[in-house]
């Protein structure tokens, strides 16, 4: 039987319910779970003395971190490179995928990684359009119209749900638009991943990039990179380290220098990657997976209504993220008239949570619960 969520904080985050502070900001960092907490412990007692920890055993946390982290996208592990973050996926994407000269779209307010990485494509003739906002939104309309009636464009790259506005975005059909016009999707999943459920191979997704240091409830320097299957031999590493190449797993032959790059995702690793955190970032995926994506996601559902609810009630406050459940996850923000005054509010009363764009920015997780959203709203009515 599947853990409910009240049991799963009270076995891992007891802590919340001691402390005076209320934690509602998984947007920027998410909390480690006990268990996470507990394999870091053990690594770094094993790291002390790194006799005790065997080839085989780090391999196994990298192989189980790839297999893991598939499972919450519907992946296979061989689609799936470990990475530091999200943007170095994306990087990969800019760097190695086939462009032709010409454009890559984006929504204007996405987070700068989703912007730096193909801005600096400009000396190899591709330069990348904002698509302009409607009210403040993604206009998803105007995307999938420029990529169906223009020929330049070669890339789309998108955030699955916004960094500041929490929107949505519909990610088969800007992908059916890519697909019938040969253009690569790319998708920068890290607001979403864990906490909304995906099934990758049934989208027209090419690469999804996530860091796992938020949703995702893993150590900072964890993430990956999904590469669609039809990709993975047919792109070349950008970065080429002694990792990408199968004769890394044999270290009693590292001076053949045998050129011949794995047939998986992992060619796209390149270094020694951190075993430690990636250890760690397993015990908090399996707390995901324990939960279940989809749990997880109806929760927060739920508690977004509550928002949702009471933001509608008020005269004085404005809903940036959207109200339509299918629009929305774990991100919701929202611009009151007395910005300053309901953010010290918020800030007085213990209530963890970020200031992005001009909105407060709430980001409860699995672990929240309805009194806490309808505690942290109470303290706004003053
Ligand atoms: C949409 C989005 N992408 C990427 C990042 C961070 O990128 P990285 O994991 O590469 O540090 C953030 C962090 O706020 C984000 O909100």
């Amino acid at each position: 039987m599947t853990i409910s969520l009240q049991q799963l904080r009270a076995r891992e985050y007891a802590w919340m319910d001691d402390d005076a502070s209320m934690y509602l900001n998984a947007a920027s960092v998410g909390p480690m779970p006990a268990a996470a907490v507990a394999a870091a412990n053990e690594w770094s007692a094993l790291r002390q003395q790194p006799q005790r920890i065997s080839v085989p055993r780090m391999q196994e946390a990298a192989a189980t971190a790839r297999a893991q982290f598939a499972a919450l996208i519907g992946a296979r592990a061989e689609e799936i490179a470990l990475m530091p973050n999200t943007t170095y996926g994306l990087n990969l994407a800019a760097r190695a995928l086939p462009l032709r000269p010409g454009s890559i779209l984006t929504f204007d307010g996405e987070f700068p990684s989703c912007v730096y990485p193909f801005q600096a494509l400009s000396s190899r003739g591709v330069t990348l359009d904002l698509i302009p906002r409607r009210n403040g939104l993604p206009d998803e309309d105007a995307l999938v119209a420029a990529i169906e009636q223009r020929d330049d464009v070669v890339a789309v790259v998108v955030s699955w749900v916004q960094f500041a506005t929490g929107f949505v975005a519909d990610l088969a059909r800007i992908g059916a638009a890519c697909r019938a016009k040969g253009v690569f999707f790319i998708v920068d999943g890290i607001q979403g991943c864990g906490v909304r459920p995906i099934d990758v191979h049934a989208l027209p997704i090419d690469i999804f990039a996530s860091g796992a240091q938020k949703w995702q409830l893993s150590p900072w320097g964890t993430g990956f990179v999904y590469v669609r299957p039809e990709l993975i031999t047919s792109i070349e590493p950008h970065d080429v380290g002694w990792a990408c190449m199968k004769s890394s797993t044999d270290y009693t032959r590292l001076t053949d220098y045998e050129f011949d790059f794995f047939d998986d995702a992992r060619r796209f690793e390149v270094v020694t990657i951190a075993y430690h955190d990636f250890a760690v970032a397993n015990a908090a995926t399996a707390l995901l997976l324990e939960a279940g994506v989809a749990q997880v996601a109806q929760h927060l559902e739920e508690l977004g209504d509550i928002v949702v609810d009471w933001a509608h009630s008020r005269r004085d406050v404005t809903l940036v993220t959207p109200a339509e459940p299918a629009r929305r996850a774990g991100v919701l923000s929202f611009t009151p008239t007395d910005l300053d005054g309901m953010h010290a509010r918020l800030r007085e009363g213990g209530v963890v949570h970020t200031v992005r764009e001009g909105a407060i920015r709430l980001s409860p997780h699995m672990y929240n619960t309805a009194d806490e959203i309808r505690r942290a709203l109470e303290l706004l009515e003053a």
